[in-house]
Formats: structure tokens, sequence, C-alpha cells
């Protein structure tokens, strides 16, 4: 498991290897904020990068084949790579992936499927100031709700659940289609947190992982 925390500010970071494919130019020419759309286009060529360097493939060669419960396979929902084959058609790439975008920074987490044994990865980063008042109590299991209760910083509680809940919920590939508050994290053994000193990270984020099998 590689786990890496890339800043996405600054006029004088290098911009990583490869090109925005079509679709992910089209979803950040929607972006109202040029520097969301910026933040995005950089974090989806550094996740390329950290598969291709794993996997000891050239970025460019490496396709987005993310995969949506909605719409299929394109250019959102859970990551997912492939290459192109030479006559044609795409051949998958046998890796799990996940990313988050928060307050300037991108985490990113892969896991190359060991001995054919895949996994489904999820990460979350998120800064503490930007979600300790956002998250309705509603979004909470019960139990949460009653730790939150119990806690001397009820934000910065909220705020590092809601991380595990959302890790669990991109390393299941549905997101927030599922009501969270039906999503269990105290006591899961299946999500992480992560210190965000130790990737790297300055203070007020916190970062969850979760990995379950398919
Ligand atoms: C998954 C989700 C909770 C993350 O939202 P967020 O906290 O605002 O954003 P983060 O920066 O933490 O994560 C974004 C990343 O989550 C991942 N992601 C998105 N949907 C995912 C899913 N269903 N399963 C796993 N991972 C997913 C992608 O890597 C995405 O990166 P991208 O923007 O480069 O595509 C949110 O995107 C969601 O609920 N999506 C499902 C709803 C949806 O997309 N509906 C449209 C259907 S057509």
């Amino acid at each position: 498991m590689i786990l890496r925390a890339v800043p996405l500010g600054g006029a004088d970071l290098p911009w990583p290897t490869g090109e925005p494919t079509a679709g992910e130019a089209q979803r950040a020419r929607a972006m109202a904020d040029r520097d969301k759309a910026r933040e995005f286009t950089l974090a989806r060529l550094a996740l390329r990068g950290l598969v291709a360097s794993v996997l000891g493939l050239p970025p460019q060669v490496i396709l987005p084949a993310y995969e949506c419960p909605d719409c299929g396979q394109g250019e959102h929902g859970s990551p997912g790579f492939a290459l192109y084959r030479d006559h044609g058609g795409q051949v998958g790439l046998p890796i799990a992936a996940s990313a988050s975008r928060a307050g300037g920074w991108a985490l990113l987490a892969v896991a190359p499927a060991d001995d054919g044994e895949r996994v489904r990865l999820g990460v979350d980063l998120a800064a503490v100031a930007d979600l300790r008042n956002a998250v309705p109590e509603a979004a909470f299991s019960r139990a949460e709700r009653r730790r939150l209760s119990q806690v001397p910083d009820r934000g910065a509680e909220a705020a590092r659940l809601w991380a595990r809940k959302e890790a669990l919920l991109k390393a299941r590939g549905e997101g927030l289609r599922t009501d969270p508050a039906t999503v269990e994290t105290l006591d899961n053994p299946s999500i992480a947190d992560l210190s965000t000193s130790g990737l790297g990270l300055p203070g007020g984020f916190v970062a969850a992982l979760a990995v379950v099998k398919p």
C-alpha cells in the first residue's frame, strides 16, 4: 500500500507528467472555480503518476477507467486504470486506487493486486475547519451521535468520523448514494485513521483509509 499527500497549490510546483484526457479536461472546464479545476487536474495526473510508478510503466500509457455505479465506465466514480492494447480495446490494470482533495492537498492511495488478490481502497482527506459545522447531525449513526455528544471538541470529532465514513463509502464504490447515517464507522476494523503529520500534511487535517475485499 502506498499513501501519498501531494500539495496542489503554488505556481512553483512541478506539473506531473502526462496530459488530462478529453473527459478530464471537460470536467475541469465545467468547474466554475479555476483553482479547483487546476487542483482536480493536478490530482488526476498525480494519481496516474503514482499508479505508473508502482507498476513500472510510463504514465502516458495509462488510461483512467473510472467506474460509476450509475453511468458505468468513464471519467468519474471509483478510480480504475487500463492500458490500450496494440490493436484496439483496453486491458484493465491490476491495481486499486483512491484519491481525495481538500484544503489545497490531495491524498492518494494505491495498492497493486497481491498474488492476484484484489482489495478495494478508499481514502478521504478533510480540513477540520471546513467540516467543523458542516456535517448535519442526521448524517451520523446513533452510536456516532452519542460519541459526538461526549467528546470535548465535537467539530474535530465530526470531521474525523466524516473522513472515516467517506473513506469506507469510496472503498465500497458507493459514495454518498448511500445514506451516510447507515454506515457505522466506530470500531470498524476496515477503517483506519491516518497520521496526517506522518504523511507530511500541515496541521488542521484529518484523514482515513478504508480497505475492503470486493
Ligand atoms: C465519493 C464522494 C463522497 C467524494 O466526494 P468529495 O468528498 O467531495 O471529494 P473527494 O475529493 O474526497 O473525493 C473525490 C474522489 O472520490 C473518488 N470517487 C468518486 N466517486 C466514487 C465512488 N462511487 N466510489 C469510490 N470513489 C469515488 C474519485 O477518485 C474522486 O476523484 P475525482 O474528482 O478525481 O474523480 C462523492 O463524489 C460522491 O458521493 N459521489 C457519488 C455521487 C455521484 O458522483 N453521483 C453522480 C453519478 S452520475
